[in-house]
């Protein structure tokens, strides 16, 4: 069994109809497959898609959770609630949130804390945008973000994965070069070390336009332990094939 995870990010896509083709379709050449795997689902499919997944080795998985346990927080989504509909996984700090929803730091820090104490895994996602890059300020702003989940997290950081997303290569069909992941992984992977005995629990995800044809590269990078799939996710024939590229 092959120790890498692939976890598929839907997004805001998909429907009730396309979510049971696209599962049907992934399911039925699932044979070759040996990697752990996942799929992060909108909330309103999550009854559906634990359904769908009922049998299978592929984990259900959210894509965000509230800072809160409960209470008057009007469209939120608490952890237990996940938990309720066996929810395994749920992005945190995806770009996307943290960009258009004005997420910060500490409340990223919070959304961790509230799946650990659910149970749920979180897949907390660092990274940084081309201006960032191209000042040279890769490593330090990835090390903030990571840094402000342990702080809050303490000895349960063992129990979160981490997600490097460069921001310019998300949907963009820009990917990082293996050797920009793997350079960013290891600095990553060196953090964590320092954080916690249990470092090596810690899978850490390249997420940003990873696709069938370069999952294989990128997989095979030391540090890079898996992929978060966003795009190429929502192709049963491309998933599949990551999958198996994680799969070797
Ligand atoms: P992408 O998205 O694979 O479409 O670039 C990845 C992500 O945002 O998780």
């Amino acid at each position: 069994m092959s120790h890498k995870l692939i976890v598929g990010n839907w997004k805001m896509n998909g429907g009730l109809s396309a979510n049971q083709t696209l599962l049907d379709e992934i399911k039925a050449g699932l044979g070759a497959v040996r990697c752990r795997a996942g799929v992060c689902v909108p909330h309103p499919y999550l009854a559906q898609v634990q359904l769908l997944l009922a049998g299978t080795p592929i984990a259900l998985g959210a894509q965000d959770v509230s800072i809160h346990a409960s209470g008057a927080y009007t469209g939120e989504v608490s952890a237990s609630m996940l938990r309720d509909f066996g929810v395994r996984y749920c992005i945190v700090g995806h770009s996307e949130r943290r960009q258009y929803h004005r997420e910060t730091e500490v409340e990223v820090a919070l959304k961790v804390k509230q799946a650990l104490a659910c149970g749920i895994t979180p897949i907390v996602c660092v990274g940084e945008t081309l201006v960032q890059r191209d000042a040279g300020e890769t490593e330090a702003v990835v090390k903030r973000q990571l840094a402000a989940v342990i702080h809050e997290n303490g000895h349960c950081i063992s129990e979160i994965v981490v997600a490097y997303e460069p921001v310019w290569a998300i949907g963009t069909g820009r990917t990082a070069t293996p050797e920009q992941a793997q350079a960013v992984h290891a600095v990553l992977r060196a953090q964590l070390k320092a954080a916690t005995p249990h470092h090596e629990r810690v899978a850490i995800l390249y997420g940003g336009s990873m696709n069938a044809a370069n999952a294989a590269e990128l997989l095979a990078q030391p540090d890079v332990d898996g992929g978060l799939i966003g795009g190429a996710a929502l192709k049963a024939a491309d998933f599949l094939t990551i999958l198996r590229a994680a799969s070797r």
